[in-house]
């Protein structure tokens, strides 16, 4: 029992002079597995316990557990000691407020036709109008046949519309015409296709023309509106189309309708805005409106009546349903709202330019 209790102390005196020399984890670890571990110093002791009296054997244990538990209380107190003085360190480096920051990328934000694009968006599902897709390659049927453009239009010429393979050219002999979409009115057949009346949707979407200089860009956007139903009528028609025009260049805008002409709707109108650079005196500052080219006006945007040539092609009959379409270039209104007067502006990526928006 004395020799166990000599062993004891020794071990105890030993513990506490090392524990003062631990320096990093890795002491503490090695520290615990020697004293403490599987194989360390009390396990040791724990088989000695065997060669004791039975009556010993309680009295013995305890002291052996005393032992491991002040040992544990020593090692901990060492592994917390390492803590603050790693903590303490840390907090004694210097920061060097005086080192120039890292460059931070600027935030990105949205393209501004896309801007007007989704407040397009917005003004027309404020309305009811949901929001549908098309594709940007299209057939020569639903591009122009079916929205009944004849075949000597114009439009169809090789010079203003890219097609992108030709049944003349014998490769695609059973296949349709493929080419890419001059306007978004396709959209139009493949939702009446596709859906019977009532209709109140809009296609927003790129489109192509072989067309480039200060105000034609090979590709842009476009918005094409179509609401078909019973008893759909001209004055639905303006009136839809005067609240867009008022949400998106405001309240005290001039409109008006002018009569025109597209093979799709019947009759056709264009709707021009008073001019927002001159407000419709055609001068400014005393010179010539150069914007409005001194009419006072620009022109916003192509409608009219679905023609019946157009709801036949579709399946529907045109004197049972009637409807309205509309259809705006989303770069004009974007220069329009904004001024600008190169649309090449929005398509060079220069940040000068688009970081205005
Ligand atoms: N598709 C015409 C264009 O690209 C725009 C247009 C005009 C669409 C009148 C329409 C419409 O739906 O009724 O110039």
């Amino acid at each position: 029992m004395l020799d166990l209790q000599s062993q004891i102390s020794n071990i105890e005196a030993e513990v506490s002079a090392q524990v003062t020399g631990i320096k990093s984890d890795e002491d503490l670890k090695l520290a615990r597995a020697k004293y403490v571990g599987k194989k360390g110093v009390v396990t040791g002791l724990m088989k000695f316990l065997g060669q004791l009296d039975a009556s010993e054997r309680p009295e013995a244990g305890k002291k052996i557990n005393t032992l491991k538990s002040s040992i544990i209380r020593l090692l901990d107190e060492a592994e917390g000691a390492l803590k603050s003085q790693f903590i303490a360190k840390a907090l004694k480096e210097k920061v060097d407020i005086t080192l120039p920051g890292r460059q931070v990328a600027p935030p990105g934000r949205p393209h501004p036709v896309t801007q007007v694009m989704r407040e397009i968006e917005e003004v027309f599902t404020s309305l009811g109008f949901s929001i549908y897709e098309g594709s940007e390659i299209e057939t020569d049927y639903y591009n122009f046949e079916a929205l009944n453009v004849p075949k000597d239009h114009p439009a169809r010429d090789m010079q203003d519309t890219f097609y992108i393979s030709s049944k003349e050219e014998g490769r695609n002999k059973k296949e349709e015409e493929l080419l890419l979409r001059t306007h978004t009115s396709p959209v139009q057949i493949h939702v009446m296709k596709k859906f019977k009346p009532p209709i109140r949707m809009i296609f927003p979407g790129a489109v192509y023309r072989k067309d480039a200089d200060i105000t034609h860009s090979p590709m842009f956007h476009q918005v094409e509106g179509l609401m078909v139903g019973d008893n759909i009528r001209m004055s639905d028609l303006k009136g839809v189309l005067i609240t867009f025009v008022h949400r998106i260049f405001g309240e005290g805008v001039g409109v008006r309708f002018r009569p025109s002409f597209f093979p799709f709707t019947e009759p056709s109108a264009e709707i021009d805005i008073e001019c927002v650079i001159c407000h419709g005196k055609k001068q400014v500052n005393g010179s010539p409106c150069r914007v409005c080219k001194q009419t006072g006006w620009m022109e916003i945007l192509g409608c009219g009546m679905v023609d019946p040539n157009v709801f036949e092609a579709v399946g529907y009959d045109p004197k049972k349903v009637s409807g309205f379409a509309f259809g705006m270039g989303v770069e004009r209104i974007t220069m329009l709202k904004f001024g600008v007067s190169d649309i090449r502006l929005f398509f060079e990526n220069d940040l000068r330019f688009l970081k205005q928006f």
